[in-house]
């Protein structure tokens, strides 16, 4: 846990953690259960300074690169946000039609131009594997912001956290993952991450074809993780206390037949959560394109819009820690 002091422009002190310190975030295979608390106890911090004095110097001086080779909202300007609020600043690069990478720059020589000028670069790209061949590549830490199908594992952090904050808990808990389990990589980084807690259940809830891959199964599974796919929602509903919703990912289809034969499969709506327990969440990635209905939005259990609003201090937490200040 960091240790508090009373000047608001050092909230941490100046104690590194050698643990994180200039490391690469490219996996949730990397954190431990301490190294969750620890995040979750920085990002306490962050979420108390940010309420108190809004934006403060921590990281004066340092340039994040923000990298995106594909569409983001919530990822990029959450990072963009954390940096700012640290009192750091951001090369934005998102539109990478208008950089190098349209000249057929690779991806390891964008790597090596962007670490001449920033200290820590966030990386989402559209190919498995990209995040550590970027890492490779980099004497500056790179965070992984999704490659491709891979893992998202900044979600997964702000996901936990998000369970934590709603019940309390990351032990005892039947966590039902719902929709495009294929693609999903933010469901590949949470069930990877949720493995290594005690009396978890994990349900996979999905259309045939867009199944849990195997390689995350077995990984899960491993753990001695109890799982289970089903092709529909009814039966798992009652007894679940984290419902965990997915887009199907539209953009990774081969053929957009099979896309319009799975969309719009399920939808949560205020009369099928009905059967669900009063003491729940429903979460999501973002952004949802139905599978949700507005409907829901006032109920206390849907917290996906507080899960949001948590990334920010994730996302700061990490950005402290790698950089050597938290
Ligand atoms: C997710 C992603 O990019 O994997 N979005 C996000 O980062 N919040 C989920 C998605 O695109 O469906």
């Amino acid at each position: 846990m960091p240790t508090t002091s009373t000047n608001p422009h050092l909230p941490f002190g100046e104690n590194k953690n050698a643990d994180w310190y200039g490391k690469d975030i490219i996996s949730v295979k990397q954190f431990s259960r301490d190294d969750l608390e620890y995040v979750f106890g920085v990002a306490h911090e962050m979420r108390g300074m940010v309420e108190r004095v809004g934006t403060f110097d921590l990281l004066k001086g340092k340039i994040l690169a923000n990298l995106f080779y594909e569409p983001s909202t919530r990822t990029s300007s959450s990072f963009t946000a954390a940096m700012e609020r640290l009192g750091g600043s951001v090369i934005p690069i998102n539109e990478v039609k208008y950089s190098s990478v349209s000249k057929g720059e690779s991806l390891p020589d964008t790597i090596r131009t962007l670490e001449c000028y920033a200290d820590v670069i966030v990386l989402r790209h559209p190919e498995t594997g990209s995040a550590a061949i970027a890492a490779k590549a980099s004497k500056k830490p790179v965070i992984n912001a999704g490659d491709g199908v891979g893992e998202h594992p900044t979600q997964a952090l702000l996901d936990t956290f998000t369970i934590m904050e709603e019940l309390g808990r990351l032990d005892n808990l039947t966590v039902t993952m719902l929709g495009d389990l294929k693609y999903g990589r933010t469901v590949h980084s949470l069930a990877r991450l949720l493995s290594q807690f005690s009396n978890i259940k994990l349900n996979y809830v999905s259309p045939d074809i867009l199944k849990m891959p195997k390689e995350v199964m077995d990984e899960v599974g491993a753990k001695g993780v109890p799982q289970a796919e089903y092709s529909s929602l009814e039966k798992v509903l009652p007894e679940t206390d984290i419902l965990y919703v997915t887009r199907v990912q539209k953009e990774r289809f081969e053929d957009p037949a099979d896309y319009e034969k799975v969309k719009g499969a399920y939808v949560i709506d205020p009369t099928i959560m009905k059967v669900a327990k009063k003491e729940m969440a429903v979460m999501h990635p973002l952004p949802r394109v139905g599978e949700i209905s507005t409907d829901f939005d006032e109920d206390p259990r849907a917290a996906y819009f507080r899960q949001m609003e948590y990334g920010l201090y994730v996302r700061m937490a990490l950005l402290a820690m790698v950089l050597g200040k938290a």
